[in-house]
Order: C-alpha cells, then structure tokens, then sequence
C-alpha cells in the first residue's frame, strides 16, 4: 500500500511510497531532546531525559570488571549471541529477578535492547490497526509511540494519586464499543507523573484482562527504585503468571541507559514469537554489554548499587519538592510527590501553555518536558515533566530558579493564579 507520497516530513522533504503507517510513526519530544539539547551552547539544567544521576552510574566497576569479561583472547564475546540471551546474563538475572519477587524462567525471559524493544515486540505480536489499546493518560510518549507505529486505536485512562482510574475503565470500554486487545500500564512511579497504581486496583485491573481477553502490557522500570512507601506486587506476580500479562524491564535506570539492555518476562509461547520476532529485527541483543551486566549483577554488585541508587532519587526527589516549595510555592502550581522512580509532574493554571514556555525555559537554562508529549490527544498542555533523577539539590535549586524566572518572563505575575 503507498501512501499520501505528498505528506511532507518533519524535515520538510516529501518522500515518495512511504507505508500508510509510516504517518503514524511520530518519534519522541523526550529523545529529540538529547539533541536538541546538545546543540545548545549556554548552561542548561536538565530536568528532562529520565537519565540516572551521573555518579550512580557505576562506570568505575564496569571499567574494573570490562578487561576480565573481554580479555579472555576469545573472539566469542564479539560474535552474534542466542535472540533469546546471553547463557550467562540470563543466568545472572534470575535469581536476582527471583529476590524482588519477580519470578521467572529462562523460557519465560528475552533478553531486549532495552524496555523499548520489550514495548515494540509485544505491540508487533499482538496490536492489529484499529484494535482498542488502553493506555494511561498522562502516559509514556515512547510507549504509545509504539503502539500507534503499529496503528493501535488509543484510548485515554485518567490517572489520580494511585495511578491508572481503574474503576473508569469499564465504562470506557462500554463507550468504545468493543473490548480492549492491550491495556498498556506503567504500574510503579508511573512515567510521567510519579504516580503508583494501588494493590486494590492491581487486583481489579488483572481480573478486567482475564473478563474482556486482553493482554496487559505492564513496563516497570522503575519498581526497584523505591524510596518511601510500601512495595506492591507486580501484575504479573498478582496474575499468577497468566499468559495474558507480558512485563518489560530494563537496566536503564537501574544500571545505566547506555548499556541499552533490557528483558521481557511472558509465558513461553509468548517469549517463543518474540524471539521470532526479534530474529527479523536485531537478532541478538549487545553480546559484550550482556556479559559485563552478567559479571556486575552476577558478582553481586547490584545490591549495594540499588541501595545506593534509591537514596540518590529519594535525595534529588527531596532537593526538588523542596525547591519547588520555595520557589513557586505561592503559586496556583501544584506536583505530584512520588514514592520513587525518577519524575514529577507539576500542573498550573489553564491559561499557562508549557511548550511555549518549554522554549523561553531553555533560553532561561532549564530543561523540561512539556505535558502534552505525554497524551495522545494533545491533553495537559498546562502541565509539565521534571526528572529529579540526574541533579543534586543545590543544582536542582538553580533549575527551580530559572523555571520561575521563565514562567515570570512568560507570564507576569499570572501564573501564580488560576486564570491567566
Ligand atoms: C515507562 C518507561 N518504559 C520504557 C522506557 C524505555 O526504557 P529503555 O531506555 O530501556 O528503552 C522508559 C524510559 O524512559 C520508561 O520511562
């Protein structure tokens, strides 16, 4: 099928015979940001990547332990690898899996270049076009990124303090007019608002899936970076391990985004088309990276390391709330307070339009994501994204700063109020 070969790119250059679902393929406001960033010569504060804290990214170790993993004279580290993983990262995984409740088994486990390709080979297997997907709103711009790539009919879930409005959904569906095919949720410290979906909604949601055949699609990156607050099981684990719940997982922001690695853990059948799937896309996820993550995680560097990690977020999530308390605190401004993870979320005033002022904040030296990056119907365009990850408290505080000082060039006084 050809398609609208006059539809002009971002670029502006008309490419002939695109595919009908290249229209639907968008890109990401969060990873142009690298970029765009890059490109900038003055001192910006960055607020918006999901990157870990610099000095938690433990490069010292990796560099320590890199020699050992390649300097066996073996040409074998550099050669293709099993699609289904490395032998000696999924061994090293686990029972490290197995410690945080996440059970799983080596024909339950793919090995991904990172969460995103965990996302992309469950929206290949199972989203036709048009098929309903439910997904959250505010929700992950890469997430459904991928899903519309596949040309998924997205539907928009609230989402409150204890994440996705479960109780919502039925009647979302009634007005759809047909069952849901995927629920797309981000149960822990929920990306972008920080928010952690309920054990009572948990419960609720995996009976939903089983009632209407639907797959969830749970991506929980961040369910190991907890700072405050109790844990909660994840939908898999509460599902028993139905076939109808896939959970993606990565090393990004555990370990380090770099290292590109990620797993899925699904039933066999499922893992056994991914891995179909994966042959005709990549093959083999980055064979020396699996075995230096297998000789971290394996030597039993990560425990101390997530320690470590989970104080660094709880730090730089205090030195933010703290700092947005002094400086717009007297505002009509009002953020989530997560219990870990890496974001915030803040909400202003209707008449305060955040991609604009994404632009004089750069100008200002500060970086964010603007709200409606996250919604697939231009929602929340007063709100914004901060990761509190990657800045200590006193940075942090500058930041905050020049966000104030770009919401005062912006808008006056009047963003303080309700009504511009
Ligand atoms: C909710 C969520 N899912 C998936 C990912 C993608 O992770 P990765 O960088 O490992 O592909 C991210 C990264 O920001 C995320 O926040």
């Amino acid at each position: 099928v050809t398609v609208d070969s006059t539809a002009p790119t971002a670029g502006g250059a008309r490419i002939p015979g695109l595919a009908r679902r290249a229209a639907g393929i968008t890109g990401s406001v969060i990873d142009s940001s690298t970029s765009l960033l890059e490109r900038q010569s003055h001192d910006i504060v960055r607020f918006a990547m999901g990157s870990p804290a610099p000095e938690a990214i433990p490069a010292p170790a990796f560099a320590e332990l890199l020699p050992a993993v390649l300097g066996q004279g073996s040409s074998r580290a550099f050669d293709y690898g099993r699609t289904e993983g490395e032998p000696a990262f999924v061994d090293a995984l686990l029972p490290f899996l197995g410690a945080w409740g996440i059970a799983a088994t080596a024909e339950e486990t793919i090995v991904t270049a990172g969460g995103m390709q965990g996302l992309d080979l469950a929206a290949k297997l199972l989203v036709d076009p048009g098929d309903l997907v439910l997904v959250e709103s505010p929700t992950y711009t890469n997430g459904t990124a991928t899903i519309a790539s596949y040309e998924g009919d997205m539907v928009e879930v609230p989402v409150d303090h204890d994440g996705m409005v479960v109780e919502r959904l039925p009647e979302l569906v009634a007005a759809a007019g047909r069952e849901p095919k995927l629920i797309y949720v981000i149960p822990n410290f929920q990306n972008p608002s920080g928010t952690t979906l309920s054990l009572e909604r948990r419960r609720r949601l995996v009976e939903l899936a089983v009632e209407w055949h639907a797959v969830i699609l749970e991506d929980d990156p961040y369910g190991m970076l907890r700072f405050a607050g109790d844990h909660v099981p994840g939908l898999r684990q509460l599902s028993g391990g139905a076939p109808n719940v896939i959970s993606v997982y990565t090393l990004s922001k555990i370990l380090a985004p770099g290292l590109r690695l990620g797993w899925v853990v699904a039933d066999p059948a499922i893992v056994a088309r991914m891995i179909d799937a994966k042959q005709g896309m990549d093959t083999c996820a980055n064979v020396p990276l699996q075995w230096l993550a297998a000789a971290f995680i394996g030597g039993g560097g990560m425990d101390a390391h997530l320690e470590a990690l989970r104080e660094t977020c709880r730090s730089h999530k205090q030195g933010m709330t703290d700092a947005l308390a002094h400086e717009l605190g007297d505002g009509a401004v009002s953020w989530t307070d997560p219990e870990g993870g890496f974001f915030l979320w803040l909400t202003f005033g209707e008449h305060v339009a955040t991609t604009e002022l994404a632009e004089i904040a750069i100008a200002e030296g500060v970086a964010f994501i603007p709200g409606k990056a996250f919604s697939v119907g231009g929602r929340f365009e007063n709100a914004l994204r901060l990761s509190f990850a990657t800045n200590p408290p006193e940075r942090t505080a500058e930041g905050v700063r020049r966000l104030r000082q770009a919401l005062d060039r912006a808008y006056g006084d009047s963003w303080r109020n309700l009504k511009g």
